[in-house]
């Protein structure tokens, strides 16, 4: 491909992308397709003939773009995966054609530069000191992973990383986790029995009771508390964990305190309310991703470290091949040696070009935005008949379930997944369903700098729409009951 090519494609990309994001809202949410059509559309051999890039192109616009689910569409309030913005996007096309290796300094001087700032700006925004360090990561899961080892490593004196693990330890963490964490205990080496899931309160938050109750019969049968993960925006509802009593009991048992702050980190931002006084800035580590409420498109996720040598304790290796002789005074900062991946994209740029442009200000005015359309739909449900609410949303995640017949536990939870199914197939909205203390809910979660609250208003009036109707079919026709009915779901 030679530089004319170039231009004319990446011009024609740019020309594309831009009607692409100017007519977003005009598109289905969600494509109506099933997924065989969408095997059979690339079932094809590995090419051998080269093709004129409009060609390709031409079979992009017919096999790819019509069948996206379009997460910048306002109505996209699903799992959380934001509305990218636009200078994100640009970003993520030079970091490509840059191509700058992260992980050691000899392959992106000025890069590992940027991406250390973009670090020191979100350990500042933690309210961690200048001691602190850490790294961008493919996103929450990888960083509750690298949490997870810093906390083993730690917790055996340094001692795990050579001999692994010789005693049994066990994790504590609300049953509101994300399953990453499940999914670290399990890497580090304890085993997800090792996990200890703690009941929440009414507002979904972990209770110290539990925790307490549970770490006192780990000890009575010789297992040792090895670290609490505190969420900080659980995915659910966006409850906070008590991180300053979580830390306190932490200190007393020798524990390391991990926050999960992947979702509800975009809440330091916020400028109505930021949550800057809940402790966080007290965890040993945190997860923050700025490919959920920063807006920065994927991927882009961050562990943060309160004390930076702790990463090159856990994962400071130099292998001779990536030796630089050339860095005499030692200020190359090579990211391998504190870290645990090693050939990384450059992700700080998006994160870094994002804050330029737009200003933490804007970047807050959005998520301010977020939560005040999830406050709208609670305050309308709370006076609906026929809904009810988990919780009063604390971030933009709120959860709302219909009550308005007598359904059982099953029967609900199949209306539940059949409007879900409905509204995906309108094309208008996209929602999940979940399930909490037992019972089958929406979950809904802007996380979108389009959606406006009108969206809200024209969310719950399908969704009544459509569980109406879902209950007139044959399978629901018969528990159908008065608007104002309880529910046994
Ligand atoms: C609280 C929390 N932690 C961790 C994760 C995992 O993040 P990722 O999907 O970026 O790996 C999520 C994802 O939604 C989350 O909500």
């Amino acid at each position: 491909m030679d530089a004319r090519e170039f231009r004319q494609l990446g011009h024609h990309i740019v020309d594309l992308l831009s009607e692409y994001f100017e007519h977003i809202e005009e598109k289905p949410v969600f494509p109506d397709v099933e997924p065989q059509l969408l095997t059979e559309l690339f079932a094809e051999p590995l090419p051998q003939a080269p093709s004129p890039a409009e060609k390709v192109l031409a079979e992009l616009e017919e096999k790819l773009l019509p069948y996206c689910t379009h997460v910048g569409h306002p109505g996209y309030m699903g799992l959380i995966t934001p509305s990218p913005t636009p200078v994100g996007v640009i970003a993520d096309f030079l970091c490509s054609a840059l191509n700058q290796n992260i992980g050691a300094y000899t392959i992106g001087p000025a890069a590992v530069a940027m991406e250390r700032r973009t670090v020191r700006w979100l350990t500042d925004l933690v309210g961690y000191g200048q001691e602190a360090g850490g790294n961008l990561t493919s996103g929450g899961m990888m960083a509750n992973f690298i949490g997870l080892k810093l906390a083993r490593d730690w917790a055996s004196r340094d001692r795990a990383q050579q001999d692994g693990l010789q005693e049994r330890w066990a994790v504590y963490a609300s049953e509101e986790r994300h399953v990453s964490v499940d999914k670290a205990v399990d890497a580090i080496g304890l085993g997800r029995t090792a996990l200890r899931a703690l009941p929440t309160d009414s507002e979904f938050r972990v209770r110290l009771d539990a925790l307490e109750s549970a770490i006192a019969e780990d000890r009575r049968r010789g297992v040792r508390p090895m670290c609490i993960v505190g969420i900080f925006g659980t995915t659910n509802t966006g409850a906070v964990d008590p991180i300053r009593e979580l830390r306190i009991i932490a200190d007393r048992e020798g524990m390391w305190l991990h926050a999960d702050a992947a979702y509800g980190g975009g809440m330091l931002l916020s400028n109505e309310s930021p949550m800057c006084n809940r402790g966080l800035e007290l965890a040993d580590s945190i997860t923050i991703d700025p490919h959920k409420w920063f807006y920065a498109p994927l991927d882009a996720g961050a562990v943060l470290v309160k004390d930076e040598r702790r990463l090159t304790a856990s994962f400071g290796m130099k292998p001779s091949y990536l030796a630089d002789e050339l860095d005499h005074a030692r200020e190359r900062y090579q990211y391998y040696v504190h870290g645990f991946e090693q050939s990384r994209r450059f992700r700080g740029l998006k994160v870094w070009m994002s804050f330029k442009r737009y200003g933490a200000r804007q970047i807050g005015e959005w998520i301010d935005n977020n939560v005040r359309q999830a406050r709208h739909l609670y305050s309308m449900v709370v006076s609906h008949p026929a809904f009810e609410a988990a919780s009063k949303p604390p971030m933009s995640a709120i959860c709302i379930r219909y009550r308005g017949a007598n359904l059982d536990g099953e029967r609900s939870k199949q209306l539940h997944a059949h409007v879900v199914r409905r509204i995906e197939q309108s094309g208008k909205f996209w929602i999940s369903t979940t399930e909490l203390k037992g019972k089958t809910w929406f979950r809904i979660n802007p996380v979108n700098f389009r959606t406006r609250i009108e969206h809200m208003e024209q969310l719950l009036r399908l969704l009544e729409k459509e569980c109406r109707s879902c209950l007139q079919t044959a399978r629901f026709a018969t528990d159908e009951s008065p608007a104002t009915g309880t529910s046994q779901g």
